[in-house]
């Protein structure tokens, strides 16, 4: 079994909120003297990852991601609970930390504004003692990866999203880190950009061993990318599993897809429950469950009872399957983690 390289045990993340009262005497009395309630932000998280691991870090707007990112990079400290990485408590040891682990940031630029990004590098260089020789053979291979020419010698204030984005991973990237935390690294970036940003991740990783936690809303980012999911909805933990896995355990839902050479009324009564029917004109849509029918039966039905012209079956994907998951929906028989 591979090392570990990220322990977070029971990790927990309070944050005080102020309670709004009613009325305007209650926001001047909110004023004068608030009245504060804990809310979990991260709750009793708890979970390991192994050396050279892609972990997709998932979970709706507000679940936590961030919270725990910050937690895991030593920019916020657990309220209880503790994370180790590369055999070091953030909080404790920040300063020969920070060597071990890159941080991105996809939301906020980590780069200074005004400074050309190839002098930025250079800071970046002294800040992480990173000696001459391996810090051309770095520019070069992170210029290789990540496509830096066109626009090095510019102010970051001036890169575009997508360049910024590279700009900031290659940032990250450059003291060689032995651990990688991406949160949303391809948040609004067009789809050649993403894609060339999935390909310097893979990369990075597969040649350097580099153990990253990704999280991301882009769940192609995932299906590419990941080995594992977790997944959190409210600062709880909800899934930890293979894509595959989730895929085997809720994905079961398919839709057969069927154009009809003429409109004819085709019916899948016999069937009963098992599938759900939507039909306009020549074009059929059935809903089914492959746990309980097979995609076989239902066109040899069709073709036995109407002019079929063209069949097509699509699994459930990912994204489906998710948004399932967060609307607890068709979950009777979801483990609990
Ligand atoms: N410094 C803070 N003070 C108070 N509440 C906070 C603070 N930081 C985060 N929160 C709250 O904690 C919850 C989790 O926020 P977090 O940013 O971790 O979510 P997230 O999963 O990263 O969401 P998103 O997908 O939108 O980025 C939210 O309800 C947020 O309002
Ligand atoms: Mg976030």
């Amino acid at each position: 079994m591979a090392d570990t390289m990220i322990t977070v045990n029971h990790l927990q993340k309070n944050f005080h909120k102020t309670v709004k009262q009613k009325g305007l005497s209650g926001s001047v009395k909110a004023l004068f003297r608030p009245k504060f309630e804990t809310f979990e932000a991260v709750k009793d998280l708890t979970f390991d990852v192994p050396k050279g691991e892609i972990l997709g870090f998932i979970g709706p707007n507000g679940a936590g991601k961030s919270t725990t990112i910050k937690m895991l990079t030593g920019i916020l400290t657990p309220t209880s609970g503790f994370c180790q990485i590369n055999g070091k408590i953030p909080q404790k040891d920040r300063k020969n930390y920070v060597k071990d682990i890159g941080v991105v940031f996809g939301q906020r630029t980590q780069l200074w504004w005004d400074l050309p990004l190839q002098e930025t590098y250079g800071v970046l260089k002294e800040i992480y003692k990173v000696p001459d020789t391996s810090f051309d053979k770095r520019m070069a291979f992170l210029n290789e990866v990540l496509d830096l020419q066109d626009f090095i010698k510019d102010p970051v204030r001036t890169l575009s999203l997508g360049q910024r984005m590279r700009a900031d991973i290659a940032a990250s990237l450059l003291h060689s880190p032995k651990v990688l935390f991406l949160d949303e690294p391809t948040i609004g970036l067009d789809v050649a950009v993403k894609d060339n940003i999935r390909q310097a991740i893979q990369q990075i990783n597969a040649e350097e061993q580099t153990t990253i936690i990704l999280t991301t809303h882009d769940l192609n980012d995932i299906e590419l990318l990941s080995d594992r999911i977790f997944m959190i909805d409210k600062g709880t933990a909800i899934f930890d599993g293979n894509v595959k896995t989730l895929k085997d355990t809720y994905g079961k839902e398919h839709t057969l897809n069927i154009e009809l050479a003429e409109s004819v009324k085709l019916d899948f009564v016999k069937f009963d429950k098992a599938v759900s029917v939507t039909q306009n004109d020549t074009t059929v849509s059935v809903k089914f469950d492959s746990s309980q029918i097979t995609a076989p039966e239902l066109i040899s039905h069709a073709l036995a009872h109407a002019p079929v012209k063209d069949v097509s079956v699509v699994g459930a994907d990912i994204e489906n399957i998710i948004r399932r998951f967060f609307r607890k929906e068709d979950l009777s028989n979801a483990e609990t983690f």
